[in-house]
């Protein structure tokens, strides 16, 4: 009887082992499968698998902002949760000194020739420019509302500028300006986006937003802020640039390449500015309304301040896919997550293009 029991018990204990061990297994195969695969998986699958771990926190989620609509609210839009990754750090700080191997990785592979590595170019580029407070991208108790203002032609065919300054925070990019043009576009920049090759002087007080698309963007910051040293990239570039050291924020390499898995589906090579102003704002807003997307009829990304017929460049060399950020930007407005202008009513057929 005792021996009996004896046996059960062993056969019991046996049983839990090869359980243990069988979760476990499978569990190592898993994730070990993740990382081999990773460099392999496609746009959709990083979806799927992202959508499946957002579902966990789904069930816990609560209202993220005092606005009446929260951009990072979950359960609102399949769609966006899909895509949307709140853990992602959209911009550089010392303390996340280390860029994500994969994502460095690939975007290495963009540039053609690499001078130095991130570590040591960030490293003088921090001694220059102050690195920015870690801050909580989204409080309960706040509603920051935000404009990002493409550089399309169509704004001038509205007078968006009262609406457009009554935002908390403006973003504009490359060389847009609002001298002239303040009834279509306003005059409040709170921050600028911009790159080596299409840097402008900025008023104090407004943010400088770097998109290193390459490393050597992050080595011109530092020198326009500083010795002047970097007269070109691929061509001449602005020496200096007039902003503020203080207030200078630099876009993760990371954010490009979680905005071409998640956002873009690697269609095209690379996100276009737009499009990473536009996800940046997802990631940093209450509330994100769009203003001045969209190609001309001939499909160029035609200018408000000037005549640039010829702006169509990318759809040849593949650059930028302007069709499927488009349709990316319809559907966040769709969606409820942005608020797209103009406000097209279907049955005014309004004509778009400027
Ligand atoms: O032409 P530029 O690159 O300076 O424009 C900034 C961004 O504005 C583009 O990356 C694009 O996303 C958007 N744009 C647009 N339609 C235009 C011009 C610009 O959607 N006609």
């Amino acid at each position: 009887m005792l021996l009996k029991k004896k046996l059960c018990i062993g056969a019991l204990f046996c049983g839990i082992l090869f359980f243990m061990f069988a979760t476990h297994t499978i569990q190592k195969n898993n994730v070990l499968s993740t990382l081999v695969e990773a460099p392999r998986t496609t746009a959709r699958s990083i979806i799927k698998n992202h959508t499946q771990s957002q579902a966990v926190t789904q069930s816990v989620q609560q209202h993220s902002c005092s606005c009446s609509t929260c951009v990072a609210d979950l359960g609102i839009s399949e769609w966006f949760d899909q895509r949307f990754d709140r853990k992602q750090q959209p911009y550089l700080t010392t303390e996340g000194k280390k860029v994500d191997p994969l994502a460095l990785k690939w975007w290495l592979a963009l540039q053609r020739s690499v001078d130095g590595t991130i570590e040591e170019v960030m490293k003088k580029m921090f001694t220059v420019i102050s690195p920015p407070p870690v801050e909580e991208l989204r409080q309960p108790s706040r509603c920051r509302t935000c404009a990002v203002v493409g550089n399309s032609g169509n704004l001038l065919q509205f007078k968006y500028g009262a609406v457009i300054d009554s935002h908390s925070i403006v973003f504009r990019m490359n060389k847009a300006m609002t001298l002239g043009f303040e009834q279509h576009v306003g005059n409040k920049t709170t921050h600028h986006f911009m790159y080596p090759e299409s840097a402008v002087d900025l008023k104090p007080g407004v943010h400088l937003v770097l998109l290193p698309f390459k490393l050597r963007d992050l080595q011109w910051v530092t020198s326009a802020l500083s010795t002047g040293e970097i007269k070109t990239t691929y061509v001449r570039v602005k020496e200096r640039v007039e902003a503020d050291k203080d207030k200078v924020i630099v876009v993760n390499p990371t954010f490009f390449k979680y905005t071409h898995d998640h956002w873009t589906e690697h269609h095209g090579r690379y996100p276009s500015t737009g499009m990473l102003a536009i996800v940046f704002a997802l990631h940093l807003c209450d509330e994100v309304s769009v203003f001045g997307y969209g190609a001309d009829l001939q499909g160029n990304w035609h200018h408000y301040w000037e005549d640039n017929k010829y702006a169509g460049a990318f759809r040849k060399t593949g650059v930028h896919n302007a069709d499927f950020e488009s349709e990316i930007i319809s559907k966040l407005n769709t969606e409820g997550k942005i608020k797209l202008y103009p406000k097209v009513k279907k049955q005014a057929n309004l004509k778009l293009y400027g």
